[in-house]
């Protein structure tokens, strides 16, 4: 059983300035509901409620959002809205969340380093907390399921066009089944030419603790960081890792096209926004 989560969101999220300045990307909203709230959302929905938050400087609204809001409580008591007051809640019990800051922005690697001693002995799911997993059943779950049956860490993947693969961290290794693979190596950022599939790192993993270790000897990698992908690489020489394509779509919200795509795509599945969106959407084309 995974009873643990560690969603890392201490970055500095530099692709979405200047909203980010001073506010962190995991709280900008999808239409009224921070992306980070999805994220715990995913955990709690795979059965997992105890979360690590790896926060930084100027992240402190993500500790207040999931924190209890007595002024706002007592406003939506007052004017007896139960649904705005059952919203609140809602999001201040849905798990056990402990933080932990990363003082230092050394890269991916090192926020999850940060998660030893919360992890302990027991395997535990990473979530980057910039990205959602649109799914029916939680991509998270959908890991557990398979780490239950073939105890290795697993990183979630997804098929992308052959044209984009340069963008990503690449994925090869030998298909087990139709959605799993036996990891023999990754890539970050291929040539098109150079790459073994055309399969991209998603933003989920499942890690044992065998992955500290590795962390604590990784040294700097790309942007002088300590990057998890160099260090899954390291643990690929030694123990046996799965790549599983995700039955869902990733959303990576630190991107500022990606984010207004999303938005606009959970809007039109929102019935009181669905009809007036589409018909506005057709008539800016129209006008264009
Ligand atoms: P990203 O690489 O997308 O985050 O990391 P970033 O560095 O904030 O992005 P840009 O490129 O500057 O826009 C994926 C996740 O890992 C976290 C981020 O907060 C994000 O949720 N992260 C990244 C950390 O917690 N610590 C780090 O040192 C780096």
């Amino acid at each position: 059983m995974i009873k643990k989560a560690v969603i890392p969101a201490a970055g500095l999220g530099t692709r979405f300035l200047p909203a980010t300045k001073a506010q962190p990307k995991e709280m900008l909203p999808i239409i009224d509901t921070p992306v980070i709230q999805y994220v715990v959302q995913e955990c709690v929905d795979s059965g997992i409620e105890d979360i690590l938050i790896i926060s930084g400087k100027g992240k402190r609204s993500i500790e207040d959002h999931f924190d209890r809001n007595f002024e706002l409580e007592a406003r939506f008591q007052e004017k007896d809205d139960e649904s705005l007051f059952n919203q609140l809640r809602h999001i201040e019990n849905m798990a056990h969340i402990h933080f932990i800051r990363q003082k230092e922005l050394n890269g991916l690697g090192d926020a999850i380093y940060h998660a030893r001693f919360h992890c302990g002995n027991e395997p535990f799911a990473v979530l980057l907390g910039d990205t959602i997993i649109d799914s029916v059943i939680p991509a998270t779950q959908q890991m557990i399921d398979t780490f239950e049956q073939y105890r290795q860490p697993i990183i979630a993947v997804e098929n992308v066009p052959a044209e984009k693969v340069s963008r990503y961290g690449i994925v090869g290794g030998t298909m087990i089944s139709k959605k799993l693979l036996q990891l023999n190596e990754m890539i970050e950022k291929p040539a098109v030419d150079k790459a073994p599939s055309t399969l991209a790192v998603a933003g989920r993993y499942i890690l044992t603790p065998d992955i500290f270790p590795i962390l604590e000897k990784t040294p700097r990698g790309k942007g002088n960081e300590i990057q998890l992908t160099d260090a899954l690489r390291i643990l690929l020489k030694h123990h046996g890792i799965m790549a599983q394509i995700i039955e869902g779509k990733r959303h990576d919200l630190g991107d500022k096209l990606e984010f207004l795509k999303t938005t606009i795509e959970f809007a039109l599945k929102r019935d009181e926004f669905a009809k007036p969106l589409r018909e506005f959407l057709k008539q800016i084309i129209r006008e264009k």
